[in-house]
């Protein structure tokens, strides 16, 4: 059975740190209701001239490095993002560009925080049909832009970032036992659209429009929607939450996380954490903590990964990988 292997991991974030005490100066808020509620103490905001596929190109030759291959390698480039530098082209051909890659074919998917998720899924499904053998997959955000900066429930929790992982085929048996992605599940709910949105776009308004959520609804659905998508995975795998090494959750809220990882049964040990220092980087942050705990040594070979995220639409969605 042919598999698509993740054999690398690469991500970026811009210099500029913003931190809890700025932000108590810029809106009515303090660093202990941010860390309380959100457990985020810093994230990260692109430069002006900073643009999404800036941050994604970054991400992307950390990750081809880490390969040792060469932009012209890949047969593909999948970049999740809500945040895309222009209505179009693609993003994600701009990385092309940007990379010297002279082949293949790009596009963007749009899921919002489960994007990186969504892209992952699709980039399995050209790699296991034969019609890509190397595939990069890329989440990247600058929700910087798209934030009212008036509006506290919103502007501390999101911010800017990106990640990204080689995907490239390999023969498996079709066992739990196989490298690479072992399933993948996803899901979406149109009529939870007005709980988190944009109110602005191209058709509508012809404005960018900014970020509006219901936050404590959006809470309220996390938990139950990722604990049951983590079960999907584990029942089409035959395996249990006891066997996964590492949950590589989206880093919305420590909150949500701790919520899940309880539901689950897991130590909290084997919980990939970054949202401490990232913030809601939206599509990049599972990448993002996939890289930091690839990096330092955390995760290995062998281990078996179980990717979450949930975002705008609803969109949620789980993968089940062995590293
Ligand atoms: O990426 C996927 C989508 N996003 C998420 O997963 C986010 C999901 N939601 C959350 O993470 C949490 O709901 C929040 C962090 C957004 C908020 O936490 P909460 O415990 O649900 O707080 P709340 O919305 O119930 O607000 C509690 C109080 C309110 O005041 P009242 O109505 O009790 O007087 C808010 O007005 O906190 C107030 N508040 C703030 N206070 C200080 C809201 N934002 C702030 C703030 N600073 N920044």
């Amino acid at each position: 059975m042919r598999r698509s292997v993740i054999t690398a991991t690469g991500s970026y974030l811009p210099e500029r740190i913003l931190t809890n005490d700025e932000l108590s100066k810029m809106v009515d808020t303090t660093d202990e209701w941010i860390v309380a509620r959100s457990g985020i103490t810093q994230r990260h905001i692109a430069a002006d001239d900073e643009l999404t596929s800036d941050l994604a190109t970054h991400a992307a030759k950390a990750a081809l490095e880490m390969a040792g291959l060469k932009p012209d390698d890949i047969d593909l480039i999948v970049l999740a993002t809500a945040t895309p530098d222009e209505t179009f082209p693609a993003t994600a051909t701009v990385v092309q560009k940007n990379l010297g890659m002279t082949r293949g074919f790009a596009f963007d998917i749009q899921a919002v925080c489960t994007g990186f998720l969504y892209a992952l899924a699709t980039a399995d499904n050209f790699v296991k049909s034969g019609q890509a053998t190397r595939a990069l997959v890329i989440g990247a955000e600058t929700f910087s832009r798209i934030l009212d900066w008036e509006d506290r429930t919103t502007c501390v929790l999101f911010a800017d970032g990106a990640g990204a992982v080689i995907l490239e085929a390999e023969d498996g048996e079709g066992t739990s036992d196989d490298r690479g992605i072992l399933t993948s599940h996803l899901h979406s709910d149109g009529e939870k659209h007005d709980l988190l949105y944009v109110d602005g776009g191209p058709s509508s308004t012809q404005t960018t429009g900014y970020l509006r959520m219901e936050g404590r609804e959006v809470f309220r659905h996390a938990v139950n929607n990722l604990a049951s998508v983590v079960h999907e995975a584990m029942e089409a795998t035959g395996l249990t939450t006891d066997d996964i090494d590492w949950l590589v959750p989206h880093q919305a809220n420590k909150r949500i996380i701790d919520g899940t990882g309880r539901k689950l049964k897991l130590d909290p040990e084997k919980v990939v954490l970054t949202v401490d220092k990232h913030g809601n980087t939206s599509a990049a942050s599972v990448p993002l903590a996939l890289d930091e705990a690839v990096r330092d040594g955390r995760i290995k070979r062998g281990q078996l990964l179980l990717l979450e995220a949930m975002g705008g639409g609803f969109t949620w969605g789980s993968a089940l990988v062995r590293w």
